[in-house]
């Protein structure tokens, strides 16, 4: 597995792969890989001839106050994980490779990014945006993979790829869970015990509201009360939005409307001082 630091020669492999015709698969992330990381690695493994993986904690995309600083970087663990995998180039990016002192652009898209995470993060999606338009610059993929678990970032990247004509496929994976249900985050390291299981809260309403769902129910009123009654009565977290949205544009469906088509059940919490979020498919 090549291990590469820098763009340059991060930019030679790609052209190369490239030049020779070979399918390339990439999968970006920020590191302290989980068997959520590793499922998109396998899906890249599977479907492509090359597969590159991005480690970036990506300053850009956290607000201040948030865990920028203290955000796990185990690299070498990582390291190891890819090589097992079986991935062809891993690119460890630095910060002053990425954004050099005189760095200006913001890549920003509209309304997708105004609902759920959106007003709860200021930036937050502009530093990801931003962020994987370079990434998807420097390795040129065929195809790039990003997790169900972060539904809002994978809508919201499809569309700018889209709007930007970037000539690559963006595949979604599904979430992986631990055996309770919790979806894996690196951030569920932060989480004391007790807090570990507290988090279940958010599994367990959109799963209330999706038997809810399955059993005939389509009034989005009852179906959100039946997952803030869950995650409300728990008392280490604190909600911050359970909305019931369109999959495509996202927009949160209210209350009193009655669910007609497909919709994705988004839910955001902090448990202690960690945040974290979840959805599930209501189809
Ligand atoms: P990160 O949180 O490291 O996640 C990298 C990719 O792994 C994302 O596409 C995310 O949706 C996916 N992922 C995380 N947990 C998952 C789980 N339990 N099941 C399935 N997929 C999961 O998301 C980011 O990094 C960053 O915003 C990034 C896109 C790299 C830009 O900096």
């Amino acid at each position: 597995m090549l291990v590469i630091h820098d763009c340059d020669t991060l930019r030679k492999w790609a052209r190369a792969w490239k030049t020779s015709g070979r399918l390339v698969g990439f999968v970006p992330t920020m590191g302290a890989l989980h068997e959520g990381h590793l499922a998109l690695i396998r899906r890249a493994r599977r479907e492509c001839e090359r597969v590159i993986v991005s480690i970036f904690v990506n300053p850009l995309q956290f607000g201040p106050g948030e865990d920028y600083a203290r955000y796990p970087r185990p690299f070498e663990k990582d390291r190891a994980l890819c090589e097992k995998e079986g991935v062809d180039l891993l690119y460890h990016g630095q910060v002053e490779d990425f954004y050099p002192s005189d760095f200006r652009t913001t890549v920003s898209v509209r309304e997708l990014t105004e609902v759920l995470c959106g007003p709860h993060r200021p930036g937050h999606f502009d530093g990801v945006c931003t962020v994987v338009t370079k990434l998807l610059l420097r390795t040129m993929p065929d195809i790039a993979y990003f997790g169900r678990k972060d539904y809002q970032q994978a809508v919201v990247v499809r569309r700018m790829v889209r709007d930007l004509d970037i000539p690559c496929e963006i595949r979604l994976v599904d979430t992986v869970r631990d055996s309770d249900g919790l979806a894996l985050s690196s951030r569920n390291a932060y989480l004391s015990g007790e807090e570990r299981k507290a988090a279940l809260c958010l599994w367990k309403g959109l799963s209330r509201a999706h038997s809810l769902y399955k059993a005939g129910e389509r009034r989005v009123g009852e179906l959100r009360s039946a997952c803030l009654r869950v995650i409300e009565g728990e008392p280490k977290a604190k909600l911050q939005y359970a909305d019931i949205v369109d999959p495509q544009t996202l927009r949160p469906y209210r209350d009193e409307e009655i669910l007609q088509g497909p919709a994705v059940f988004a839910v955001a919490a902090f448990v202690g001082t960690t945040r974290l979020i979840d959805n599930i498919l209501l189809a």
